[in-house]
């Protein structure tokens, strides 16, 4: 990470400090926009790296808008034909775990035309030599199995800046690798602002709000990954869940430790474990003692498995009703809509595109 990431790091953290504050006072004032990618299953990274923080929010009373990212598994993969069920089951891991439809929005990419117009303003508004600069996407192009980048990968940030700002919200709760993103939308939002409304600043400026979630490993010690096969998803079965844990890489010794830097993989079984059950990382590592792997497997597979029991029950019965989960998604597409052309029409007011053809 170079100074100004680091600098831009530590600002973000300073002021989520005080964006906590007020949020506890005055919910209301907020309005959050995150979403997800719909490339497969929701796992337990996601569980406790931001879907937990999402209902916080909600429950603390803001307005949480959840987009589900459907253009942007383009950047590096072909729809599929299954996207439409695979879409239903996220809007069923997202109400498994607490998100609420009455007080939450969750709605697609691909059903809000306005939102996706606003992409056309917003790629004349940054550089090339910016996009391409991006550290973010240079990782997500790396990690993909795509010999060349796509104008859409290229130019996915602006279309996420244009997922934040065609519904102004003002909170974006983010880990580290998004921060270009949010940094590149409040560019966005300025230029705008400066180009086109330099009097009273149309955009909000959103800002991120920095999880102090732990970074969870997948069970080969990588990062926990929908494709990679090394994650425990939502919905997963005990027994698979079982079996991925008993086939996580661990090491020789016997005496449990929970050392980050030196055993990660232990020390991501024992966080796992620890999340799970609510006990200290200390308190596993104590009970487990000199019982080594084996033991604390076993003990990770019977905290995730008891924790995510209800979860799982209410996700099964909701997979059981995909009419009710199409009503949900159509609802949240009808007012993310709503919300969108509003804003699409002062933005062509104020970029002069309003024209009047009556004869
Ligand atoms: N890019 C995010 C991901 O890959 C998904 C996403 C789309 C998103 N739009 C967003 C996240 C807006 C936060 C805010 O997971």
């Amino acid at each position: 990470m170079n100074r100004t990431d680091q600098l831009s790091l530590s600002a973000t953290r300073r002021r989520s400090d005080e964006i906590e504050v007020e949020l506890a006072a005055k919910p209301e004032q907020f309005r959050v926009l995150t979403g997800d990618r719909p490339t497969g299953p929701l796992h337990v990274g996601h569980l406790f790296g931001t879907l937990l923080n999402r209902v916080r929010l909600q429950d603390a009373g803001a307005d949480v808008m959840v987009v589900i990212a459907d253009y942007q598994t383009l950047t590096d993969r072909d729809a599929p034909d299954s996207l439409p069920v695979d879409v239903l089951n996220l809007v069923a891991d997202y109400l498994a775990v607490g998100l609420d439809p009455s007080r939450c929005t969750i709605f697609a990419h691909s059903q809000v035309p306005a939102l996706n117009q606003l992409f056309v303003p917003f790629l004349s508004l940054v550089t090339v030599a910016e996009l391409r600069r991006n550290p973010t996407v240079k990782a997500e192009f790396d990690a993909s199995d795509r010999a060349t980048m796509n104008a859409l990968m290229l130019t996915y940030p602006v279309h996420q800046a244009a997922d934040l700002l065609f519904c102004h919200s003002n909170l974006v709760p983010v880990g580290k690798d998004q921060l270009p993103h949010l940094e590149l939308s409040r560019a966005i939002a300025r230029r705008f602002n400066d180009r086109y409304s330099p009097h009273q600043p149309y955009f909000t400026m959103p800002e991120g709000l920095l999880s102090d979630a732990p970074l969870l490993l997948g069970t080969d010690g990588q990062k926990m990954s929908k494709s990679r096969k090394n994650a425990i998803a939502l919905g997963a079965t005990e027994d698979e869940t079982a079996r991925l844990i008993r086939g996580a890489k661990t090491d020789s010794e016997r005496m449990i430790t929970y050392e980050p830097d030196r055993r990660p993989e232990v020390a991501n079984l024992v966080l796992l474990a620890s999340l799970c059950s609510g006990l200290r990382p200390e308190q596993i590592v104590h009970d487990v003692g000199t019982g080594g792997s084996a033991h604390l497997k076993q003990m990770v597979v019977d905290a995730i498995n008891e924790y995510l029991r209800p979860i799982r029950s209410r996700r099964q019965s909701l997979v059981g009703e995909p009419d009710h989960l199409r009503k949900i998604l159509a609802d949240g597409v009808e007012q993310a809509n709503a919300i969108g052309d509003r804003t699409l029409g002062e933005v062509r007011r104020l970029t002069h595109t309003v024209y009047s053809f009556a004869a």
